[in-house]
């Protein structure tokens, strides 16, 4: 018998932070990498101390009258965190945190990759060039939008938004972005943006960059008539989450040229894409790596732990989202 603290990770997490779990705890991996089915894991979650949560999980009170009071702490290993409730945590008496910083250039680099890529075809003349068909260099074959000096439309202007505002400056563009709250003068300094109002934004915008949260006011904050708004020469790029775009709207803006690419690295249903934008040429679809670089996922795999040991240690976590459940 041992009295380590017991740790359930839903998925295999980097080597180095799994050592330091193990070191001090007894710790259940499932190792399958395929998300555990939601029915095991009811079944299996009970007498846990900490659970390393993804946002394959989904973490309600159901989970958590599963898990049983035992549970201190559901360390999300991710910065959204929209499949945690965190009043239902709180009500469980439960800690709930997430990643926040540690993947913020990170997931901007995504953002640039999926923006250039889509201005410029690159997947598409990738594709081309694969199938083996017959080409010759030529003033109009693929002509794509250039970047440079262009606007581009920052939706959510959080750390993510930011870092994407500051790789911008340095190719010559303009920042705008929509957000619920106005930065202060000093960061809209920095990143030169300045704030407008969402219709304006998707009416001046060349690039759209999505970096708002999921909540229930963002669920297919873009649609039919947001595509509608925009230039048809304007891409989108979303690496937030898949359902603030309504993906069968998007298809169809694509499809008609309404605009003229999307970059997307997260899916209204993941992990399904919807089936049409797989086969739309000026889609870019890439399955979630926003995050996933070996410096990055090792951060955000150590700040779990961090998270997970304050926990045990009866001390405030760093990256704690419901301080109410310490009053
Ligand atoms: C996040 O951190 O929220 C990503 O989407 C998953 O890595």
């Amino acid at each position: 018998m041992t009295d380590r603290p017991k740790v359930l990770v839903t998925r295999p997490i980097k080597e180095e932070p799994t050592r330091r779990l193990r070191e001090r705890c007894e710790v259940t991996i499932d190792e399958n990498d395929f998300g555990i089915p939601r029915d095991d894991l009811l079944k299996m979650v009970n007498g846990y101390d900490a659970l390393i949560t993804m946002l394959t999980e989904q973490v309600d009170a159901e989970l958590l009258a599963a898990a049983g009071p035992q549970l201190k702490i559901v360390a999300n290993h991710a910065v959204g965190f929209d499949n945690v409730s965190l009043p239902d945590c709180t009500a469980a008496r439960v800690m709930a945190t997430n990643t926040p910083d540690v993947l913020t250039e990170t997931t901007a680099d995504t953002a640039f990759a999926l923006l250039m890529t889509a201005a410029r075809r690159v997947g598409e003349g990738e594709r081309f060039l694969r199938a083996g068909t017959p080409w010759i260099w030529g003033p109009l074959m693929m002509l794509g939008q250039d970047v440079h000096h262009k606007t581009i439309g920052i939706v959510g202007f959080g750390r993510i938004g930011q870092a994407v505002a500051r790789r911008a400056k340095g190719f010559g563009m303009d920042v705008i972005y929509a957000d619920a709250f106005q930065l202060p003068a000093d960061v809209e300094a920095q990143t030169g943006a300045h704030r407008v109002e969402l219709d304006e934004l998707l009416e001046r915008a060349d690039f759209v960059s999505i970096h708002t949260n999921l909540t229930p006011e963002t669920r297919h904050l873009f649609g039919a008539e947001q595509f509608e708004r925009m230039k048809d020469t304007a891409v989108l790029v979303n690496t937030s989450r898949g359902p603030v775009v309504d993906e069968a709207a998007l298809a169809d803006a694509l499809e008609a040229g309404e605009i003229f690419a999307a970059g997307l690295d997260v899916f209204e249903h993941e992990p399904d894409a919807h089936p049409k934008l797989l086969g739309l040429e000026n889609a870019v679809v890439i399955p979630h790596l926003g995050s996933a670089t070996v410096d990055t996922r090792d951060a955000m795999g150590h700040l779990a732990v961090d998270n997970v040991f304050a926990a045990l240690d009866g001390e405030r976590p760093p990256t704690l989202l419901n301080p109410d459940v310490l009053g």
